[in-house]
């Protein structure tokens, strides 16, 4: 055969995969092949494939007769919105997308690129597992990508996209990175399943109870957003790119942004009159930041406090709030590792955080004990203490207790911290501090409540209010509500080009 003739025809067969009835299949189920997901991930023709003849090398079970080139999965990079990203795509036509030597050397050649080349790394998984042929060679195969996921780890962005069957120790690669999006109904991920969970528990549940999207975006946290369909998941990922850099040495991009009226009048009445009344933290942060650009992540879980991406006046930044509208916004297990997760994101990154305040303490319990509150918060406290970018605080209303420290508060850090008027500082609630400190007096008087009553009071004229932690300059500045937005956008400004330098060690030891 000629030449290009045998190059055309290798490419040709490439292309097909497993074949029209493997991806007429593939498509029943409602999922997108690996070539079609990465059409639509990548800019129009910048897709420049590597490794498009690898073949497996197993001989045993017959597998010699079963060759397809490329061997399940699609690797190679291309461009974002203009911006250099590294993609592999698992291909559930060949093999069901399961994980063979080289299909893993296929993953990790791209990895390193994108390693040594400082671009991101974006995984799209669908894969039976370890390919069953192959034994230990292909369990090598996922150490060697755990391996690199954990050297790129603060490196480059990498970010999982879970288009089908993620399942076994194959989970512990996205679990790794990242981001990790999930689609409903066609994704699952566990570390063991249905089956295996029937034999040794005795409970009995399906796939999409055990592991799916809305399972793991609401109930475990594993994955930070899921989407109702591939096209939802390839937008998410695109998104949340815009919001981040290439590497950990640059900045994320910057919108163009012509300043304006920044005044936002509506922050002025949305704190209710009532301190025990709660309200929407997201509709501060909808005032605060550009239009539309509120990215949450981890929307459906543990929405006591709230984390996403933003961008004001074009700048990139996090968010980490508490939510006065879940659990009145309290400090628990789930909410500190989400916030410190996130936090920990941004700070690799070069990502500024705005951290907005309403948080009446921790969750009380034996359920928050037993399991932990104490090394989890601490997580929270860890995260923000050790964030080097600019952080900036505004308290709007309650900032309680030990949580008034861990939320980015001025003794751990903060470059900035505004209060709202509305702001109440202090070591606890009024209530439940004119019980301790007032108890000899509540007991001998002939009105036990009204006198309690008049101690709370006395107790909240004195530190339910912003100015005792303003008059020690813990509090920078007390600022209308509706100055809020352009505070903000001066300060991060004030300290894009912030420095800090910090003693050797090898790494912290946060509480895991
Ligand atoms: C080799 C596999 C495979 C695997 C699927 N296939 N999984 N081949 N190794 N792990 C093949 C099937 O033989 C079939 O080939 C094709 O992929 C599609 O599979 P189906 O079963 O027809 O598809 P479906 O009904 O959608 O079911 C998908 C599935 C199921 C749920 C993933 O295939 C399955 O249970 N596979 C085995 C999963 C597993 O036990 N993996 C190992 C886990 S241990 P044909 O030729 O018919 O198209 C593991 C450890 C990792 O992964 C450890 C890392 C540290």
């Amino acid at each position: 055969m000629d030449k290009v003739a045998l190059l055309k025809q290798k490419s040709a067969e490439a292309l097909k995969g497993g074949g029209e009835k493997r991806i007429e299949s593939q498509h029943k189920k409602g999922k997108l092949t690996a070539r079609e997901r990465l059409q639509l991930l990548l800019d129009e023709g910048s897709f420049e494939e590597v490794g498009m003849l690898v073949t497996h090398r197993s001989r045993d079970f017959g597998m010699e007769k079963e060759v397809y080139l490329g061997d399940g999965v699609v690797t190679g990079y291309g461009t974002i919105h203009g911006r250099l990203v590294y993609v592999f795509s698992q291909d559930f036509t060949v093999f069901g997308g399961s994980l063979s030597e080289t299909h893993a050397e296929k993953i990790c050649k791209i990895m390193d690129l994108a390693i040594q080349n400082g671009a991101p790394v974006i995984g799209l998984n669908d894969s039976g597992g370890a390919r069953i042929q192959e034994g230990v060679v292909s369990l090598g195969g996922y150490a060697d990508i755990f391996h690199r996921n954990v050297k790129a780890s603060g490196v480059i962005p990498q970010l999982s996209a879970i288009m089908g069957p993620c399942a076994g120790g194959a989970v512990y690669s996205p679990a790794i990175t990242d981001f990790i999006m999930m689609v409903e109904n066609t994704s699952y991920m566990f570390v063991t399943g249905p089956n295996v969970v029937k034999t040794v528990t005795h409970e009995t549940v399906t796939s999409e109870e055990l592991g799916g999207a809305q399972t793991h975006a609401s109930k475990s946290g594993v994955t930070h957003f899921a989407c109702a369909n591939e096209v939802e998941c390839i937008e998410y990922l695109k998104s949340l790119l815009s919001y981040i850099p290439q590497n950990c040495e640059e900045d994320a991009p910057v919108y163009p942004y012509e300043m304006g009226n920044e005044l936002r009048a509506k922050l002025n009445t949305l704190i209710p009159e009532n301190p025990n009344q709660p309200y929407d933290m997201k509709e501060v942060i909808e005032e605060l930041v550009d239009a539309d650009s509120f990215l949450e992540v981890h929307k459906n879980y543990a929405e006591n406090i709230v984390v996403g991406f933003a961008r004001i006046a074009g700048r990139s930044i996090g968010i980490v709030a508490n939510q006065p509208a879940a659990l009145a916004g309290v400090l628990d297990i789930n909410s500190s590792k989400k916030g410190a997760r996130f936090t920990r994101f941004c700070d690799a990154f070069n990502i500024p955080l705005l951290v907005l305040v309403d948080v009446p303490g921790f969750l009380p319990g034996t359920d928050q004990e037993w399991n932990g509150i104490i090394t989890n918060g601490a997580k929270l406290l860890y995260a923000l203490s050790e964030a080097t970018v600019p952080k900036i605080t505004v308290i709007t209303r309650k900032a309680y207790g030990g949580a008034y420290d861990v939320m980015n508060s001025k003794h751990i850090g903060a470059d900035l911290n505004y209060a709202w008027p509305t702001a109440e500082i202090a070591v606890m609630g009024a209530k439940g501090a004119a019980e301790i400190i007032f108890k000899k007096e509540i007991a001998e008087a002939a009105d036990h409540d009204a006198k309690w009553k008049e101690k709370e009071m006395e107790y909240m004229e004195k530190f339910a209010n912003p100015y005792g932690a303003a008059a020690r300059g813990f509090i920078d500045e007390v600022i209308l509500p509706e100055q809020t937005r352009e505070k903000l956008i001066r300060a991060f400004k004030m300290l894009e080009n912030k420095v800090v330098n910090m003693p050797k060690r090898k790494h912290g030891n946060i509480p895991l």
